[in-house]
């Protein structure tokens, strides 16, 4: 990768937000958190700041954040999907939006209804974004815990594989296995892996299942 692209996170100042920005600072990425409001998500880019020693987290207002970001990632709550990127539509525009959203009812999570949510987000937004969907699989808490090495891979849809390959580079750059794994309607699949991933955690007495890929050697 020649230069890191500033990374933008909406939503950044809830559990995967916060985890994947620590991710992406440590490794040198300039990291915006989004928030509907200012003053937390200064609040949120401060305490990073201050947990990881470096200078490379900011904080502000979801459509700023947006125009100030090379790359988007979404990680608002599913009920607020539809209403963030309508509010954003227009600041997203020429970006490539990673969408995150696992739409997992709990306590008894099923394989959500198609379209996926990246291609909601897809059809929503219109052809002027890329959309890509990535990290439905890997639980917050994997990317919280930096003592924790990250095992798991993330599968990547998009109907841009362009796009896909340059979310697949920082996501490899963290320290993960990515694989391109089909258009964003292949996504909904991944969400619904969600759901078994939270009945393995909570049949199995595991804390974080996740997924791996094997059989390439
Ligand atoms: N948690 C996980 O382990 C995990 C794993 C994989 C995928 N995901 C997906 O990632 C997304 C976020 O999950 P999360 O657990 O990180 O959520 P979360 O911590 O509960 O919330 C994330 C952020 O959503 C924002 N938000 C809440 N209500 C909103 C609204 N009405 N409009 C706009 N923004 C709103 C809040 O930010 P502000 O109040 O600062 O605006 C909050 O910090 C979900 O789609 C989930 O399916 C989560």
């Amino acid at each position: 990768m020649e230069k890191k692209p500033v990374i933008s996170i909406i939503g950044g100042t809830g559990n995967l937000g916060t985890g994947l920005a620590k991710r992406l600072a440590v490794k040198g990425y300039k990291v915006i958190l989004g928030s509907r409001s200012e003053e937390k998500a200064e609040k949120s880019a401060a305490e990073l700041k201050r947990a990881l020693g470096v200078d490379l987290i900011r904080g502000m207002p979801n459509p700023e954040a947006v125009r100030g970001g090379d790359l988007i990632i979404l990680t608002v709550v599913q009920s607020a999907h539809e209403a963030a990127l309508k509010s954003l539509k227009e600041d997203l525009q020429g970006k490539i939006l990673v969408d995150a959203t696992a739409r997992i009812k709990f306590p008894n999570p099923k394989p959500p209804q198609p379209p996926s949510a990246s291609r909601r987000a897809q059809t929503l937004l219109g052809e002027g974004v890329r959309v890509v969907a990535a990290f439905q699989n890997v639980a917050a808490q994997s990317f919280a815990d930096l003592e924790k090495e990250l095992e798991s891979d993330v599968l990547v849809c998009a109907d841009d594989q362009e796009a896909a390959r340059q979310v697949i580079d920082i996501i490899e750059d963290l320290g993960m296995q990515a694989y391109y794994a089909g258009d964003l309607d292949a996504a909904n699949t991944v969400e619904g892996l969600t759901a078994l991933l939270v009945n393995i955690n909570k049949f199995n007495d595991i804390q974080h299942a996740s997924i791996q890929v094997t059989g390439g050697e």
